[in-house]
């Protein structure tokens, strides 16, 4: 019998790119459900994309998302299309219509077309506003407390996922990644901290000097790679007893830090910080994430420390052509 397909909302976007690579090399059957299909950023992370079906669809339209579902026979869904944070606090109306009524589609085509298990990537900001003097560990107990409009959206969307799979059968796993996550990948709707890294890169690649806003101070981030590596481990894994489980990497890394191994891998690289306010209205955490959770049920490690991640620069010099 024929692999049941697996359909990814956002497929095309940083998160969505490796998850695509990573599920082919399983044997998977990828589906992209992509309003920007970006082939070529497909093809820089190394995906065949001859061997992927690709559809340029919003997922504000729901026929579109259970034409897909159907016409392609899948039975899981990941659902990464999303406006990301600091877009959603200039445009909150837009950001809201999107994150939440795209995923309420996402959940009713899941819910009419009998899939088996939706995967949702929400974001360690929906519980910012509950960090304080005194924390001394952030696992999956944390009160949720979205200081934000973006965090707010995905907050509402963990509790509606909750709600849609308790009443229509179907698994929803909530995967919040921890930290700003960052990769090669089109710019537009990011956050500012990603921008900034991208930026970073950039210039080292191509050997400039560059001078980057960076308002933040020791933060956890998670290369977009990582991110990819849990989310499919979340969508193929057959028994696991929790349905929410946070995505860190683990370390605190400054402006400084990430600097450094820029350096490091671009030698006379001639990038400065310069300091900005912070665009977003929370604080941000002085302590890393607790992924054990993640480790324990899922077998998720993150690969990529700073150091790799810069790395790994190669692919935004081919996306980019520097
Ligand atoms: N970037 C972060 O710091 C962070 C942190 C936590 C969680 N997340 C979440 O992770 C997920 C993936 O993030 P990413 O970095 O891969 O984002 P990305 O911007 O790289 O990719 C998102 C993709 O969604 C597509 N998309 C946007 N609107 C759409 C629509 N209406 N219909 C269909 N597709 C649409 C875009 O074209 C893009 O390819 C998002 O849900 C995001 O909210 C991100």
């Amino acid at each position: 019998m024929a692999k049941k397909g697996i359909l990814i909302t956002g497929g095309s976007g940083l998160v969505g790119a490796y998850s695509v690579g990573m599920l082919l090399d399983r044997g998977e059957r990828p589906v992209v459900f992509d309003v920007a299909l970006n082939e070529r950023l497909l093809s820089v992370v190394g995906v065949d994309t001859s061997k992927v079906t690709l559809i340029r669809g919003d997922m504000a339209d729901l026929p579109a998302l259970i034409s897909a579902i159907r016409d392609h026979d899948c039975d899981r869904i990941i659902h990464l299309a999303a406006f990301l944070g600091e877009e959603v606090q200039r445009r909150p109306y837009s950001g809201v219509r999107l994150n939440f009524m795209g995923t309420i589609n996402v959940f009713e085509a899941a819910r009419l077309e009998h899939v088996s298990r939706v995967i949702f990537p929400s974001s360690g900001t929906v519980y910012l506003g509950s960090i304080g003097e005194g924390i001394k560990k952030i696992d999956e107990s944390i009160p949720v407390n979205p200081p934000s409009v973006y965090a707010a959206t995905k907050a509402s969307c963990e509790f509606m996922g909750q709600a849609y799979a308790k009443r229509y059968g179907f698994e929803f796993i909530c995967l919040r990644y921890v930290g700003g996550l960052y990769g090669p990948s089109p710019a537009g709707l990011k956050a500012t901290r990603e921008i900034a890294i991208q930026e970073m890169i950039r210039a080292a690649v191509k050997g400039q000097a560059a001078q980057i806003k960076w308002p933040y101070g020791p933060a956890e981030i998670l290369y977009g790679k990582d991110a990819a590596k849990a989310t499919v481990l979340a969508a193929l894994k057959d028994q696991f007893k929790d349905k929410l489980f946070h995505i860190g990497n683990g370390d605190m890394v400054s402006g400084d830090d990430i600097i450094m191994a820029i350096q490091n891998r671009f030698p006379g690289s001639a990038i400065e910080i310069i300091k900005a306010s912070n665009p977003m209205p929370y604080p941000e955490t002085r302590l890393a994430s607790d992924f054990s959770r993640a480790k324990e049920q899922l077998g998720y490690e993150p690969d990529y420390p700073i150091d790799l991640a810069v790395a790994d620069g190669a692919t935004l010099k081919q996306l980019e052509n520097l």
